[in-house]
């Protein structure tokens, strides 16, 4: 048997750091939608194996990855491969993502999903459900949104590798408000209307460990993008465009002026396969 998954970047449409747990976590309220771009994850039956091929492998711990974490805390077995096409430690799920989409292959082979999944990361729960959501506590309460409309972006990482807890760190205040209550509908206008009521708030401890996100901020605004903002800890940014063709373009010619960027033109991901 042989299952395939896609694991989309996890775009943090907004980010609110709400507090601090006594462990050091910290409380996010966040919006979060799911990019048609993603790394890809196929399962074959046999014993727990990973192997890694594809454009950001190179760098990857395969003995020591969050993938092999998530099959030992499912108990499943299986060979996986897993092809990199996210650059890693960019603030768009990355490890997450892919353990999520280990454990979603898992389930459609038989082996149930664990329970406390943030334990791997407080990304996992979120990139299970792999859909539009809000995301609270440190990542363990997910609830559902207003359906999002068809959104076009552009993700731009400048090719650095983020620390995350270092742009926790960095962090000045970590007693901001919620996220504003959102409408019961979100059609493109709204909800850009609304993201400009929210920030996200790892992007200025973020810019002073990496000003390059300036510039990427900069350029997807200079490109004709509505909102422009930084993903998670970073470095990735992603601009929200009018139409598929605002998008392209915008792309390339960000992609053009910056050759060892990664700029990638997409929408959203479909929901996952039911498991
Ligand atoms: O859970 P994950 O491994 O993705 O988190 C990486 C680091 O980011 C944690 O060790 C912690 O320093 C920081 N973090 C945090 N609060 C969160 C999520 C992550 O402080 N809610």
């Amino acid at each position: 048997m042989s299952v395939t998954e896609v694991a989309p970047a996890k775009l943090n449409l907004a980010l609110h750091v709400t507090g601090q747990r006594p462990d050091g976590y910290h409380l996010l309220d966040s919006l979060v939608v799911f990019a048609a771009a993603g790394d890809k994850l196929t399962l074959d039956a046999g014993p727990l194996s990973l192997s890694v091929d594809g454009p950001f492998a190179s760098g990857l711990d395969e003995d020591d990855n969050l993938c092999l974490k998530a099959a030992r805390l499912a108990g499943g077995q299986a060979a996986i491969r897993l092809t990199k096409t996210l650059p890693v430690a960019a603030g768009i799920g990355g490890g997450s993502a892919d353990a999520a989409a280990v454990l979603r292959g898992l389930a459609r082979m038989g082996v149930p999903i664990p329970d406390a999944t943030e334990r791997l990361g407080a990304d996992l729960p979120v990139c299970l459900a792999a859909r539009p959501a809000r995301m609270r506590g440190v990542g363990e309460i997910i609830e559902p949104v207003p359906e999002m409309p068809d959104l076009r972006l552009v993700l731009v990482n400048p090719r650095v590798e983020m620390p995350t807890p270092q742009v926790f760190s960095a962090l000045q205040r970590k007693d901001n408000a919620p996220l504003p209550a959102m409408p019961d509908r979100f059609d493109l206008p709204a909800l850009v209307a609304y993201l400009q009521t929210c920030r996200n708030d790892l992007e200025a401890p973020a810019i002073t460990l990496c000003p390059q996100i300036a510039t990427v901020l900069r350029e997807l605004r200079d490109a004709g993008a509505l909102l422009a903002r930084m993903s998670g800890s970073g470095a990735t940014c992603f601009g929200i465009f009018t139409d598929a063709s605002a998008a392209g373009l915008a792309a390339y010619r960000i992609g053009a002026a910056h050759e060892n960027w990664w700029v990638t033109a997409t929408g959203l991901a479909p929901p996952p396969q039911p498991v």
